[in-house]
C-alpha cells in the first residue's frame, strides 16, 4: 500500500516539475515571440483559404486597404491580393502601355471610353488592360514598363507607369505603416539591369503611399503559398513573362534564389521568329491552343513545341550548375518536391514534359515530384500576402 503511495507521490511530483519546466520554457519566450507565433498561425491559415481572383475592371476605382497587402509586380501584370474574411482577393492590372500626343479629340475618346491615363510633357500615356484593348485604335502597339522582370532602362517614364499601374490596383492605407510586401526577382544568372535599383525605387514609392513596404523573392512567394503541407522545403518555380525564378527553400528560408530572363517572352519571340510570325500572334495561339501532350499540327505549334523544350532545358541547366556549384545544400533527409508556376507553366501538358527532361538531370537533391501551382497567375502575390501577415508591427 505504502509502496502504492509513494509511487504515485512521486508521479505527482514528477508531473509538476514537468509543468514548472514547461512553465519556464514558456517564460523563456518573450511577448514578441508569441505575437509571431500568432501571426504565423494566422499567415497559415490565410494560405489555406480559397483564392478569389479578378481582372481591374475599366472604370473601376481602387480601394484603399485595410489590412496586409501582397503585391506581385512582374513583366506582364501586376497582381494586388488582400485577406479577406473567407477568402484571398487578388485583383490583377496589365502591366502595359503606350504614348500619344496630346490633343482635344483623343482627351474626349479616352474620357468618354472611361480608359486609364495621366498626361505627361506633352503626351497622353494609357495603360493596363485599357492599353491593350486600344492600342490598335490609335494605330500604335504597347509598351513595356518592366522588362525580362526588371524596370526597364529603355522606356525613361518607366517608373512612372508602373506607380499608375499600382495605383489603379491599391489606394493608400487605411492605416498609415500597414505592411505591403512585394515580390522581387533573384538577381539574373546573366545580368541585365540592377534587381537593386528596381526594388528601392519601387520601396521608395510604396514608402511614398503610406506603407511598410518590405519584400519576398518571387519563387519564395510560391513556395510559401504551396509548399505548407512539406513545411516550406522544396524547390519554388515561378515561370512568368521576362523571366524564370527559382528558389530552394529550407524550412521556409530561402537558401539559394536566383532567375533566367528567359520565360514566355522568348518562346513568343523565338517561335515567331522562326516562322516568320509576329511575337503577339504567336502569344495568343500559345495562350489559347497549346497542348504539349498532343503532337503538334501545324508549324506554329510546332515552334512553340520547340521552345518550350528549349526553355525546359535553359531552366534545369541552370539549376544543375546553381546547385552543384552551391556550398548552402541543406542535408535534407527526405527527397524535396519541385513547385511550377506563372503563367508560362500554364500549358496543359507542360508538367509531364517537365517532368520527362528533368529525368535526364541529376541533381544534389532527390526531387520527390513536379507539382503544379493550384492557382499560377497568383500564387506569387499570394505568397507576397502570407509573408506580409507574419511581419510584426
Ligand atoms: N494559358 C497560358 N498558356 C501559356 N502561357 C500563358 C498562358 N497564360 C499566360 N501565359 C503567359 O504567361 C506569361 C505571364 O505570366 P506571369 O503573369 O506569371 O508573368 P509576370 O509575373 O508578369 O512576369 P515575370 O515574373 O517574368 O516578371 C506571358 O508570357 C503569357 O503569355
Ligand atoms: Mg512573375
Amino acid at each position: 500500500m505504502a509502496e502504492g503511495k509513494e509511487l504515485k507521490d512521486l508521479q505527482e511530483r514528477l508531473a509538476e516539475l514537468r509543468s514548472q519546466e514547461l512553465k519556464k520554457i514558456d517564460i523563456g519566450r518573450d511577448s514578441d515571440d508569441k505575437k509571431e507565433d500568432k501571426l504565423m498561425e494566422k499567415a497559415s491559415k490565410a494560405g489555406q483559404k480559397p483564392v478569389i481572383a479578378v481582372d481591374k475592371e475599366i472604370g473601376k476605382i481602387a480601394e484603399s486597404p485595410s489590412g496586409p497587402v501582397g503585391l506581385d509586380i512582374g513583366t506582364s501584370f501586376v497582381v494586388a491580393a488582400e485577406n479577406e474574411r473567407n477568402h484571398i482577393h487578388t485583383v490583377k492590372q496589365l502591366n502595359a502601355f503606350f504614348t500619344i500626343p496630346k490633343s482635344k479629340f483623343a482627351k474626349s475618346i479616352l474620357l468618354k471610353n472611361e480608359i486609364l491615363f495621366f498626361e505627361q510633357d506633352n503626351y497622353f500615356y494609357i495603360f493596363g488592360f485599357s492599353a491593350d484593348n486600344f492600342a490598335h485604335m490609335f494605330n500604335t502597339s504597347t509598351k513595356r514598363s518592366i522588362n525580362s522582370g526588371i524596370l526597364s532602362n529603355d522606356e525613361k517614364d518607366a517608373i512612372t507607369v508602373v506607380q499608375a499601374v499600382i495605383l489603379s490596383l491599391i489606394n493608400r492605407p487605411k492605416n498609415l505603416g500597414e505592411t505591403l510586401c512585394f515580390a522581387i526577382p533573384g538577381e539574373p544568372l546573366k545580368g541585365k539591369g540592377s534587381v537593386v535599383y528596381h526594388e528601392s525605387v519601387i520601396k521608395r514609392f510604396l514608402g511614398s503611399m503610406g506603407y511598410a513596404p518590405i519584400t519576398i523573392n518571387e519563387a519564395m512567394a510560391v513556395v510559401l503559398s504551396e509548399l505548407s503541407k512539406d513545411d516550406y522545403t522544396g524547390i519554388g518555380i515561378s515561370m512568368g513573362g521576362g523571366m524564370c525564378n527559382i528558389c530552394l527553400s529550407y524550412l521556409s528560408f530561402p537558401v539559394i534564389t536566383y532567375s533566367i530572363q528567359f520565360a514566355g517572352d522568348y518562346i513568343d519571340s523565338m517561335a515567331g521568329l522562326s516562322v516568320n510570325e509576329p511575337a503577339t500572334k504567336i502569344k495568343s495561339i500559345k495562350e489559347e491552343q497549346l497542348d504539349l501532350l498532343k503532337d503538334p499540327k501545324d508549324r506554329i505549334l510546332t515552334a512553340l513545341h520547340v521552345f518550350y523544350e528549349d526553355l525546359i532545358i535553359k531552366l534545369l541547366d541552370s539549376l544543375q550548375r546553381v546547385l552543384f556549384s552551391s556550398d548552402q545544400i541543406p542535408m535534407v533527409s527526405k527527397p524535396i518536391p519541385i513547385v511550377l508556376s506563372g503563367g508560362t507553366s500554364m500549358p496543359r501538358g507542360l508538367k509531364e514534359r517537365f517532368e520527362r527532361t528533368l529525368k535526364r538531370y541529376k541533381l544534389p537533391v532527390e526531387i520527390s515530384e513536379v507539382r503544379m501551382s493550384e492557382d499560377p497567375l497568383n500564387a506569387v502575390a499570394k505568397g507576397a500576402l502570407l509573408m506580409a501577415m507574419t511581419e510584426m508591427k
